[in-house]
């Protein structure tokens, strides 16, 4: 009983995959977003969901009033890192149409309103802020500065929605949050912690906690000359400096990391002006990821840089720890079983956002055999993603009985 799972999840597989990597490239307010966007109207149409759309553009659909009672939500997104695996955010609304479905099937009937969300731009893979859907409803990042922040063409998101036929008001959305009485997501594992556990009772986790983490970006000036003609004496050029920001964040992360308390930290994205092969760069922007258990790691990290890079580097947003609400954690793992797995995680989800928010707040993660994410090689079987969608269910059944 996968509730259509096996449908859905089918249609959804050809939707921006690049046929050379095999990832998938899923941007905010592109065109690959708008045909997500609406396959998942499409769907929600079908169940008889009532859709609407949040400040910021999030897609939440209604079983039920909304307004008549604090309604139970599940979902997740569907946007994707630059060749991403299908399941990092997919499997979640996927599973969470699928639920709906077979509650629907059965003959449940919900005390409260249920809830799908699909929330935009989780990856902030074009615009550079992660969860920039739920970061503004909540008020964790300004309509001001999502409206600011450019894509790696500068086009910025101002001028991306106005491209999409949208409008512009975006904000904090206190009513829309009002409405969710508890907001479970559902996401592969990014780990492999389950794979490495008892595989009888680990097809599926319940979240504890999210580490803190944060992005930087870091500007570094040279001058444009000619590769050839340049000796290496008159040149300023903006690569090495990045290059020496690169290994010293690689440096500060490993002289805190121990089997105790991880902490790592990540350039995964340069811009280089002019980006020619046969000119010297005349500006890099190196972007940093740093996360750890523990915040006092992750700033020392970033005391580190600071010194060594003063005058380069800027925060661009911050995630503090997050604790999912332990009388839902509890209550979910109570729920699917006693001897349900409890995982905490290094990766950040709006769960963590509308967490932080003070919405109540878990999360459920489902086994990943390779342990491996934003990348092509993330996995899940599919009687794993079937177990999920039984796992919402349940917790469905007993959110809203
Ligand atoms: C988003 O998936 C993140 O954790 O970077
Ligand atoms: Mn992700
Ligand atoms: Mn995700
Ligand atoms: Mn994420």
């Amino acid at each position: 009983m996968a509730g259509g799972f096996d449908r859905r999840w089918a249609e959804l597989l050809p939707v921006g995959r690049d046929g050379t990597t095999g990832g998938y490239r899923r941007f905010a307010w592109t065109r690959e977003d708008h045909t997500l966007r609406e396959w998942f109207a499409g769907e929600c149409g079908a169940l008889g969901l009532d859709l609407t759309e949040d400040r910021m553009g999030n897609q939440w659909a209604w079983w039920g009033d909304p307004d008549a009672a604090p309604g139970v939500v599940i979902g997740s997104h569907l946007d994707s890192v630059p060749d991403g695996g299908a399941y990092d955010g997919p499997l979640g609304v996927v599973s969470a149409l699928a639920a709906v479905q077979a509650l629907q099937e059965e003959g449940f009937r919900p005390s409260v309103p249920i809830g799908v969300v699909n929330f935009g731009d989780e990856e902030g893979a074009r615009f550079g802020v992660a969860c920039a859907g739920s970061r503004v409803i909540t008020g964790a990042m300004t309509a001001e500065r999502a409206l600011g922040l450019r894509d790696a063409d500068g086009v910025s998101m101002a001028e991306a929605l106005r491209a999409t036929g949208r409008g512009l008001d975006l904000g904090p959305d206190p009513a829309t949050l009002a409405r969710v009485g508890s907001f479970v997501e559902l996401h592969v594992e990014q780990g492999k912690a389950l794979a490495l556990m008892d595989p009888a009772t680990s097809a599926v986790a319940v979240g504890t906690d999210i580490w803190p983490h944060g992005r930087w970006r870091a500007d570094f000036a040279g001058r444009a000359d000619h590769a050839g003609t340049t000796a290496l004496a008159d040149r300023t050029d903006a690569m090495l400096e990045a290059a020496a920001f690169a290994l010293a964040a690689r440096e500060a992360a490993a002289r805190r990391d121990d089997h105790e308390h991880r902490c790592v930290a990540t350039v995964g994205k340069l811009e280089v002006t002019p980006g020619g092969i046969n000119a010297i760069p005349s500006h890099v922007t190196a972007w940093l990821d740093a996360r750890s258990p523990r915040e006092d790691l992750v700033q020392g990290v970033i005391a580190d840089l600071h010194g060594l890079f003063p005058e380069a580097l800027r925060e661009e947003s911050w995630t503090p720890a997050t604790r999912f609400d332990e009388t839902l954690t509890l209550r979910v793992r109570d729920a699917l079983g006693e001897t349900t797995p409890l995982l905490g995680t290094g990766a950040g989800h709006d769960a963590g956002i509308l967490a932080n928010a003070g919405v109540p707040t878990t999360m459920l993660f489902v086994r990943n055999p390779t342990g491996s994410s934003h990348t092509p090689e993330e996995h899940a079987d599919a009687a794993d993603c079937h177990a999920g969608v039984d796992a919402l269910v349940t917790v469905v059944k007993e959110l809203a009985a």
